[in-house]
């Protein structure tokens, strides 16, 4: 009874979807193949968080508007079209999910489900903006994947899911559905601490408010930053192995009391800044692709651990490998649903000089690693984006490539400001090592209001700049740019004795500043400013709008910040 209905149903919907199938078909094996397959590579270069691919990819009358031109299928494209709207009318037939498990290639065509209802995705797969990850959920439910990526979790994605709607899932398959989809691949992610100002949640992403930054030399790690692509794993110290490959040796494993113990432990204060932080002023301009980072994706802490460099000559490295291979890779050992792992590379030269200082850390600021931050063991690239920084490291790969992961070859990479998502190549620009000259007033806060009362002002800051070139100045101003005065700099806790200076090309830990200036006579609202200059003579550019990127990377203009003064009631 239940299934003759559902036949008597689907027979109708089963030929609109033939009909939509037919254009579909006519699409793929025509000339314009390579174009779609083109857009679909262009679309797939975005990153995960990339959420506008998704508003590019659906274009429904782009899509059946070439299509029906190509095949010369106007009349049955504006059918298909009219017969859509109608099927999205009329009450939907009911699927087991066996019925929808056996649509799950692209032949029999590609069938999800998504909180009871039954979606024929076969005409979208090829403009999916992660690429063919999305055959991975073909013939069962999206939650699980959606719920790795939360991307998908924006009102405009489902409303382009609706438009594949074919169907819902009878009750009891959405019963069981249910309870398997109570599994959060996020639920052991560990406890973070309450001040932190989060980006977004699941992978979770948050920054420290900017006053609690530049109150301590060293950032506490609960206040550390954090950036996260994916669910924090869970590692057994006992059991964790660290593969090294590519190197004459051979495969050299590492158990954690190995890494501990065969090599000497080195501790190195750097500071990690991401690439995306100060996004949100970028956005202020022109809308980015990426998290809304505010000032404090940056932060500085104390890292120690083994020396790459002595791993690596462990592994039998020498003149020879230095010929034939010109990149350090690394994996983490955190998954997407598909058991890709993150990825980044670095120059082999960084990874083995004396003066590089990188790390294989298994502490952060005096214990452990913290589970955030990479436990057992991270990459410390000092003086290097914090992308390449690999946390939960599992393997080393010496190689004459670049670590082929999608946020080396295509995220974290600079553009020009005339560069938009239609004409951007991602192979056209390098991956993004040492990082620009950096600055930004921590305090006063944007908007603050300070009482003419007081008298003067403290403006309180941090100043850092990449490949270990060293801060020297800090300039601020309190009119906008008119006049500057100079900050004072200092590199260890407020009241202890100054760390001595660095060597020349290893300055890897931030500056922070301070000036205290008596509030200008007269004037109503402050205009402050800071810019900083490192021991290269590089500045930070004047403003954000010359130096915007589609991927609000690498954002260090002026930082600016305005305060109203309030007047003494008296004087009013
Ligand atoms: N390593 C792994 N395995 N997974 C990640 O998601 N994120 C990277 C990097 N290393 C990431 C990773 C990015 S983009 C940044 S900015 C830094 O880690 C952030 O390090 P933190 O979370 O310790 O501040």
């Amino acid at each position: 009874m239940f299934i003759s209905t559902v036949t008597a149903n689907s027979g109708a919907m089963l030929l609109l979807r033939r009909c939509r199938g037919l254009t579909l078909l006519s699409t793929r094996r025509l000339p314009v193949a390579p174009a779609v397959a083109s857009c679909a590579v262009r679309l797939r270069s975005s990153s995960a968080e990339d959420q506008g691919s998704y508003q590019r990819a659906h274009r429904p009358g782009w899509r059946h508007a070439v299509a029906g031109l190509l095949a010369g299928t106007g009349a049955v494209l504006a059918y298909g079209l009219h017969q859509h709207k109608a099927e999205q009318e009329a009450a939907y037939p009911i699927f087991s999910q066996e019925e929808v498990t056996s649509h799950r290639s692209l032949q029999d065509g590609v069938w999800v489900t998504y909180k009871g209802g039954v979606y024929d995705i076969t005409e979208f797969v090829a403009m999916h903006p992660g690429g063919d990850k999305i055959l991975l959920a073909a013939g069962g439910a999206l939650e699980p994947f959606w719920a790795l990526y939360a991307v998908h979790n924006q009102e405009h994605v489902l409303e382009m899911l609706s438009e594949y709607k074919v169907g819902e899932l009878n009750a009891e398959d959405l019963k069981k559905q249910k309870t398997m989809q109570t599994l959060d691949p996020y639920s052991s992610d560990p406890e973070r601490h309450p001040v932190l100002r989060i980006n977004n949640l699941k992978p979770f992403n948050a920054e420290p408010p900017p006053e609690i930054l530049s109150d301590s030399f060293i950032t506490p790690s609960a206040f550390f930053f954090k950036r996260n692509h994916l669910p924090v794993p869970q590692v057994d110290p006992a059991t964790y192995l660290l593969q090294v490959e590519g190197l004459p040796g051979g495969l050299l494993t590492l158990s954690l009391e190995e890494l501990k113990t065969r090599f000497p432990k080195h501790t190195v204060t750097a500071t990690l800044q991401c690439a995306g932080n100060r996004r949100s002023e970028m956005n202020a301009v022109k809308q980015v692709k990426g998290l809304n980072w505010g000032i404090a994706a940056i932060s500085n802490a104390t890292w120690s651990g083994a020396r790459l460099r002595d791993v690596l000559l462990a592994a039998g490295y020498g003149p020879d490998v230095a010929r034939r291979a010109g990149h350090v890779q690394f994996e983490g050992l955190d998954k997407d649903v598909t058991g890709t792992t993150y990825g980044a590379s670095i120059p082999l030269n960084k990874a083995v000089s004396e003066e590089g200082d990188v790390l294989l850390a298994y502490e952060m600021n005096g214990a452990d690693l913290p589970a955030d931050h990479g436990y057992p063991v991270r990459v410390v690239v000092p003086g290097v984006v914090g992308a390449r920084n690999v946390k939960w490291l599992g393997k080393i790969i010496v190689s004459a490539d670049e670590s082929s992961s999608h946020w080396q070859q295509n995220d974290y990479k600079g553009f020009s400001p005339g560069t938009d998502w239609d004409t951007v190549n991602f192979k056209s620009a390098p991956a993004i090592q040492e990082l620009p000259v950096q600055s930004a007033i921590t305090a006063p806060a944007d908007g603050a209001v300070v009482d003419r009362s007081s008298e003067e002002l403290t403006v309180k800051g941090y100043a850092w700049s990449g490949g270990g070139r060293e801060v020297v100045r800090v300039d601020v101003s309190l009119d906008g740019g008119k006049t500057w005065q100079v900050a004072q700099i200092r590199s260890s806790e407020k009241g202890q004795a100054p760390e001595g200076t660095p060597p020349t090309g290893r300055a890897w830990a931030w500056k922070l500043w301070e000036i205290t200036a008596p509030l200008p006579p007269g004037a109503k609202e402050l205009k402050i400013v800071c810019k900083a200059v490192d021991n290269s003579y590089n500045m930070q550019p004047d403003t954000v709008a010359p130096i915007w990127n589609l991927r609000g990377v690498l954002s260090n203009a002026w930082h600016r910040v305005n305060v109203k003064i309030r007047e003494d009631e008296r004087e009013e």
